[in-house]
């Protein structure tokens, strides 16, 4: 590493608290990005195959995006919320439109994805009078103390310390962990898990229950697909009960599933939809709650008791409306439908030819590989919760090589950005082959 990027690095170790590590630990100190690469201060160059934190939907340092950012901190860089401003104003009624007008009526913009499941539990709460709110293990909702606890995996067990009340988790499928074969089981598995919530959600009182709150495909858990029925099983369980459905599309939204948001690929509407990442491709970061036509109205004759000194930050919205203009102007659903093609035929390759993945799940460019040390048992690389040396070595594997993801204890993330072109695909998805085959060798029976 040159001195530069040395000292970027030691003033990093030295200074920075590390999100969900231990402090001090070695950093790789990134130079510049764009398009789909990045570059650290050796000049070597790394492609994004999970856009960053599956949020760089449309690659970094778009031209677009960029000078809307640079025209609008010329003329105004911050407006409260109290007031109007154009971009706010002009994104608001974007997201509508992308969400379905008929349906979903106004938002509430925040700071990033925690704080939009917060929010949206509050107004689940103001709306209902209920309190609980029902999520899922398999699943990560944000950082923030609700947020926190409302998501299923390890991340949450620091919030729990306090102890906030109201929140319960329900195990939702995962067909290839839970030992079943997508598009053969799905409807088993679906009237078991149903019924199972069912009983849970009578369980809890369903006249205590606020909100089930679920991410449409789960993302930073491995992408999960549900089985066939099951988010509109879940949204007919909501109406039974007139406990409210949110979305989380923080991660599945504005396109990555090749929809504006993921929900679009069931057969069912949330009564509020939680959204940050793609909507500004992390160029400033934005998040919020679109909420249906009731909620709105509710809260046209109710004071909302939410609020955030930058809700609608004006550089952030921006940001927002150059990024949602450029999926529309530039057809990005049709293209993630083209790379799509290309990514599941790899992918389901990768599952005939290597002894390490079990399964591969993919929908629009969200795509997960399954690692397992045994085919036949399906016996993970690593158990959840459980260190091992399998995945830390795949994915140093694939850096050392130029390619940047990340994934769990079983499991390889690969989302890249969705104007990755069919030459990037062809060029470094054979690396992926290339370590997956060292992979076999050094790990699997
Ligand atoms: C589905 C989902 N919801 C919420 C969040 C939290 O978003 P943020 O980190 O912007 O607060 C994430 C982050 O990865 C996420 O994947």
């Amino acid at each position: 590493m040159n001195l530069e990027g040395k000292e970027i690095a030691q003033k990093h170790q030295k200074y920075i608290l590390q999100s969900w590590s231990k402090a001090g630990g070695e950093v790789l100190p990134i130079e510049k990005a764009k398009g789909i690469y990045f570059w650290d201060y050796d000049g070597k160059k790394y492609a994004d195959m999970a856009s960053l934190l599956v949020c760089s939907n449309l690659g970094h340092e778009l031209p677009e995006i960029v000078e809307a950012i640079k025209k609008q901190a010329n003329q105004m860089c911050f407006m409260a919320p109290a007031y109007a401003s154009e971009p706010k104003s002009e994104l608001a009624e974007l997201l509508i439109e992308a969400a379905g007008a008929d349906d979903y009526s106004r938002v509430l913009f925040t700071n990033a994805g925690a704080d939009a499941n917060e929010n949206a539990i509050k107004m689940a709460r103001m709306f209902t009078g209920r309190n609980k709110i029902f999520s899922c293990y398999r699943s990560y909702h944000g950082a923030t103390l609700g947020a926190s606890n409302a998501s299923g995996d390890w991340r949450r067990f620091a919030a729990e310390l306090g102890g906030a009340g109201g929140f319960v988790k329900f195990m939702n499928p995962h067909m290839y962990r839970d030992g079943f074969h997508k598009g053969v089981d799905d409807a088993a598995v679906t009237k078991k898990a149903l019924a199972d919530l069912d009983l849970q959600l009578r369980y809890e009182g369903t006249q205590n229950v606020a909100a089930i709150l679920m991410e449409s495909i789960v993302g930073a858990n491995g992408v999960i697909l549900p089985p066939d029925g099951y988010m509109e099983g879940v949204r007919a369980l909501c109406d039974k009960y007139g406990i409210l459905m949110i979305c989380d599309e923080v991660m599945a939204g504005f396109f990555r599933t090749g929809k504006w948001f993921g929900w679009q690929n069931f057969d069912m509407k949330p009564d509020m939809i939680t959204f940050a990442k793609g909507v500004t491709c992390g160029y400033v970061p934005l998040g919020g709650v679109i909420v249906n036509k009731a909620i709105g109205a509710y809260f046209e004759e109710n004071v909302m008791q939410c609020g955030l000194t930058y809700s609608g930050h004006t550089l952030a919205c921006a940001a927002g409306v150059a990024a949602v203009n450029y999926y529309k102007e530039h057809n990005i659903k049709g293209h993630v439908e083209k790379m799509h093609k290309i990514l599941v035929t790899f992918m389901d390759e990768m599952v005939e030819k290597h002894k390490c993945i079990g399964e591969a799940r993919c929908i629009g460019l969200f795509g997960a590989l399954e690692v397992v040390k045994n085919k036949e048992t399906r016996e993970p690389m690593q158990e959840y919760g459980v260190p091992g040396e399998g995945m830390p070595w795949i994915f140093a594997e694939l850096k050392k090589r130029g390619f940047a993801t990340f994934g769990r204890e079983n499991f390889i993330e690969i989302c890249p950005p969705l104007i990755i072109t069919e030459d990037e695909l062809n060029e470094y998805l054979p690396i992926l082959d290339e370590v997956l085959t060292l992979a076999d060798e050094k790990f699997c029976k």
